[in-house]
């Protein structure tokens, strides 16, 4: 069923709601997707973005579904067929670096709940025009930080981020603590080497810290 812009980003920010910190992960091997996502879960951050940049994604995507307490999403969807096989394989949200108009137009048209990307006021504008007020501030770090966002609250007071981009547990709460922030995403949780090495309680103690992050 297609999803309006509105309706998008209301889930977005329930999703958002659910934890400080969205883990953004980068999966190679399926057989590590249920270990991670319950890793994770039972760290106390729900919400998973599996970034569609191996080949395993989108297997892994259907495997971590299935994981009792996650919320599984999409991320780095690029163009509308990215969306389609994402939706497929169970994704419930997408998440996006940038936004075009016909990565919006399939979002809405499958019913996909989307995050999309802006680091411009100009691409934020554009996209609150279209009814997205809950968006993705990348690459938050090189796009000027907790200070950019700070001076976006008074000017876009109607839109809410999710900084992702370098963000780390030593600088999160900086992110956090601005009113216009409703939670942060971060690769640190769920590190490519704990995850090679299949060091699951390793990484279940680093989800376990970012979920404590006050917000
Ligand atoms: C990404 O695109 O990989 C995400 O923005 C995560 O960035 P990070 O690795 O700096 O957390």
């Amino acid at each position: 069923m297609p999803i309006s812009p509105k309706s998008a980003s209301l889930r977005a920010r329930e999703i958002c709601a659910l934890a400080p910190i969205v883990p953004v992960l980068v999966v190679k091997d399926i057989a590590h997707a249920r270990p991670l996502a319950e890793a994770l879960v039972a760290g106390g951050l729900p919400a998973l973005e599996v970034t569609l940049r191996t080949p395993a994604a989108l297997d892994v995507i259907a495997e971590m579904a299935r994981v009792k307490g996650g919320v599984v999403g999409a991320g780095t969807l690029l163009t509308p067929q990215d969306v389609r096989d994402a939706r497929a394989a169970g994704a419930t949200f997408g998440v996006s670096p940038g936004a075009t108009d016909a990565l919006l137009e399939a979002c809405e048209a499958e019913g996909l709940p989307l995050l999309p990307g802006a680091a411009t006021a100009s691409e934020a504008m554009r996209l609150l025009a279209r009814g997205y007020d809950m968006l993705k501030f990348f690459p938050a770090g090189a796009a000027g930080g907790a200070d950019m966002l700070k001076s976006w609250a008074s000017p876009l007071p109607q839109i809410s981020f999710c900084p992702t981009g370098g963000v780390n547990l030593a600088n999160a709460s900086t992110y956090l603590s601005l009113a216009n922030v409703a939670c942060a995403g971060g690769s640190w949780v769920a590190p490519s080497a704990l995850i090679a090495q299949g060091r699951w309680d390793e990484i279940e103690t680093l989800a376990r810290n970012a979920s404590q992050l006050e917000r």
